[in-house]
């Protein structure tokens, strides 16, 4: 990075620090989307962690709401499913975006429900999820980075985050799903309308785009679910749901509902993890050196990079 662009990070930095340290306690608005846009949230949460822990914003964009930055209230709430439910959602929703859901269809997914649903729901498509089930599909994903890799432009400028991360993101998800290969590129676009408010940039344009967007997503995967019921039950996610024990009555809502979250899930983490880790080893080349010298490192530096840099910068 050149070092024009490094000074105008830090100056950057130091305002969003006095922003955040100069703004009364009880006006601390942390979940707000520029913020995160901006890389100017970190001094927020540092002061919550230090002056108000449990933190409450009356009022903002998504309502009022609570916020926990201490590591230990993190484990504990996160943890106690009893007081601290997951079933009524576990996502802030935009104000904008409120009127949005449709009433009469209250399907959820299982990551908003508490056990018993949720864990029965889970352990259905957990399988395809297993370390034994990924270290069968290593050697693929292994073979298809490095395809994408020598495929990359050379001597010239080039998108990294859409011909690597998008790429090898978006070809996993499809195994993973035995979704048509070469429409895989629509997982993609459907999981960032899903995940992006209209007309910020990167989804979907109008909320009335999202709409359709999300009509032909769900559109697409109801063909793909009507094939697999009649099919012999494979190692694939849509197979495992329409074949599962506790997931083979579900209704089409719901189903629509966990393809969301399963598409969602895996879409921008894994984007953003293998994004960030290469930009932290560029700013870091001590680090990169370490690396290259013993490739053994690997597995800790994956680890690492999802710690050293949020996989979702703001939800
Ligand atoms: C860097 C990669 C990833 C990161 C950092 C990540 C992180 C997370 C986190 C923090 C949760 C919430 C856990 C909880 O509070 O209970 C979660 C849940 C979930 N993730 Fe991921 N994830 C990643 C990749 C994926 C992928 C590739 C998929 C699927 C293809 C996926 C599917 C899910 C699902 C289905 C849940 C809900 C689990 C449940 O409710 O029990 N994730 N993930």
């Amino acid at each position: 990075m050149a070092d024009g662009t490094t000074d105008i990070l830090q100056d950057k930095r130091a305002a969003a620090r006095k922003a955040a340290y100069e703004t009364p306690l009880e006006e601390l608005n942390p979940a707000r989307a520029s913020l995160f846009r901006d890389d100017a949230m970190w001094a927020i949460f540092e002061r919550l962690r230090a002056e108000s822990p449990v933190h409450f914003t009356p009022d903002s964009n998504y309502g009022p709401y609570w916020s926990i930055t201490r590591y230990d209230d993190i484990m504990a709430v996160d943890s106690n499913h009893q007081v601290f439910s997951s079933a009524k959602g576990i996502a802030l929703s935009p104000k904008a975006a409120q009127g949005f859901r449709d009433p009469n269809n209250s399907a959820t997914n299982f990551i908003a429900m508490d056990p018993p649903r949720h864990d029965v729901q889970r352990k259905t498509v957990s399988p395809a999820l297993s370390p034994h089930a990924l270290s069968i599909m290593a050697p693929l994903i292994r073979e298809r980075a490095g395809l994408i890799l020598d495929s990359l432009p050379v001597g010239e400028p080039f998108d990294w985050v859409d011909l690597v991360s998008k790429e090898l993101t978006t070809m996993t998800l499809a195994t993973l799903f035995a979704f048509p290969f070469d429409e895989r590129r629509k997982l993609t676009r459907w999981s960032d309308a899903m995940t992006t408010p209209p007309g910020f940039g990167g989804g979907a344009a109008s909320l009335q785009e999202l709409r359709e967007t999300m009509a032909e997503c769900f559109g697409y995967f109801t063909e793909l679910w009507n094939q697999r019921v009649n099919a012999e039950p494979t190692g694939d996610l849509i197979s495992m749901l329409a074949h599962g024990e506790e997931t083979r009555n579900m209704t089409m809502g719901e189903f629509h509902a966990n393809v969301a979250l399963l598409i969602i899930g895996g879409n921008d983490t894994t984007r953003n993890t293998i994004s960030g880790s290469v930009l932290a080893l560029n700013q870091n080349p001590d680090q990169y050196a370490k690396l290259r010298a013993d490739p053994g490192l690997i597995p800790s530096m994956v680890s690492e990079t999802i710690r050293w840099q949020t996989p979702l910068a703001h939800m």
